[in-house]
């Protein structure tokens, strides 16, 4: 059998005569950036994650880097932000010129809150917490800590969306919540998009002109912007997924409660969950210790898997200019070398999931490729 890690298509079939419809309908409007669908999908967007203002713009890169750039964070300034992350949210603080502040996760792959305190310096602007693989990082920590110390709390819910802790859905936490719809992502488009979510009106305003040359009314740039719009055609496609989000959600849930119990093998070790969170599932990661073999072993028997993500951003080549070496962040750099993704995506089969689960079991350890 052959499984890849995520088979897009799938997703698209499930709601098919929607997404053509829907397509159709922005083709055919003769409007395709900012426009109504637009207009529309943010409303939707907010309401679905309770905060009053959403602008769409063209990626997650983008919704966090436009969200440190309208807070006013740039050069001297430090941003906090897990070791153990996407390159993205720490490009989000190195593209406005501030600093990234690496902090060790926690097992459940979040941020470590108890870490936090001893890296708040002088210049500590805000906190950019990840909530990886859909699930919410310690939010009652972040935000203690952020309290404490009046730094902004920025969330890159790129993998979380639909995630809650302790009952708040994460977006919902920070003064901004990125999210990215990256065709892979829970709520993925059909190609780049993605959205600010807040409560802060003129931060809101602020955002929308950012992501227009910097102009609230059409040639009068009052600040210098970029082009970063979320167009007619994804928010259109976006708005009929977002309908279906919680079904989808609960499917990727399905799988991985199939997983959590059909997976049984002390050279594999599952994902560990944080109380209060429930997790989306936008991966499910295992963590293995001759992780290299164990991969090698599951595509010798078709199951494709990704490693998210084997380079931690403080060794990432790009970034030798901060001076970091291998050991300042041993449990990440651990986690690099440990992790990996099983495939998990919607329209997943039953009969792909138990594959999955007995080559899993049937594993013996290295050499056994
Ligand atoms: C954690 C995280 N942050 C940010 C991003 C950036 O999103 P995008 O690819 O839409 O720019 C991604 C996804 O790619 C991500 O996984």
């Amino acid at each position: 059998m052959k499984i890849d890690l995520a088979v897009l298509d799938r997703q698209f079939r499930l709601y098919q005569e929607e997404y053509e419809a829907a397509a159709l309908r922005a083709l055919r409007s003769g409007w395709y950036i900012l426009g109504k669908e637009g207009e529309a999908f943010e409303r939707e967007f907010a309401a679905y994650i309770g905060r009053p203002y959403c602008v769409g713009v063209n990626s997650g890169l983008d919704a966090l880097t436009l969200s440190v750039r309208a807070l006013g964070i740039g050069p001297g300034d430090e941003v906090l932000v897990p070791a153990n992350t996407y390159i993205a949210s720490v490009l989000a603080i190195t593209e406005n010129g501030a600093s990234p502040v690496f902090v060790e996760p926690d097992d459940c792959h979040g941020l470590d809150a108890n870490r936090l305190e001893a890296a708040v310096t002088a210049k500590t602007r805000a906190i950019l917490v990840v909530h990886l693989y859909g699930q919410a990082a310690d939010m009652d920590g972040v935000r203690a800590v952020a309290g404490q110390h009046g730094l902004a709390v920025i969330e890159d819910c790129a993998q979380s969306h639909g995630a809650h802790f302790k009952g708040t859905m994460t977006g919902a936490f920070g003064i901004a919540g990125c999210f990215s719809f990256y065709p892979t992502k829970n709520l993925g488009a059909f190609g780049d998009a993605g959205a600010i979510v807040t409560d802060d009106e003129a931060l809101a305003q602020k955002l929308r002109m950012l992501r227009n040359y910097g102009s609230a009314v059409k040639y009068h740039n009052e600040i210098e912007g970029v082009n970063s719009r979320l167009d007619e055609l994804q928010a259109a496609l976006l708005r009929v997924k977002l309908r279906h989000l919680p079904a989808l959600i609960d499917e990727r849930r399905r799988i991985a409660a199939r997983y959590l119990e059909g997976i049984a093998n002390p050279l594999i070790s599952l994902p560990e969950l944080r109380p209060g969170a429930d997790h989306v599932w936008h991966q499910f990661v295992v963590r293995v210790r001759d992780r290299d073999a164990f991969q090698r072993y599951l595509k010798a028997r078709g199951i494709e898997t990704v490693i998210h993500y084997p380079i931690p951003p403080h060794l990432a080549a790009c970034y030798t200019r901060l001076g970091h070496r291998r050991g300042d962040f041993p449990f990440a750099e651990q986690l690099a070398d440990e992790v990996l993704s099983l495939p998990m995506f919607n329209g997943m089969t039953e009969e792909e999931t138990e594959y999955v689960i007995e080559t899993c079991n049937a594993y013996t350890g290295g050499g056994a490729d």
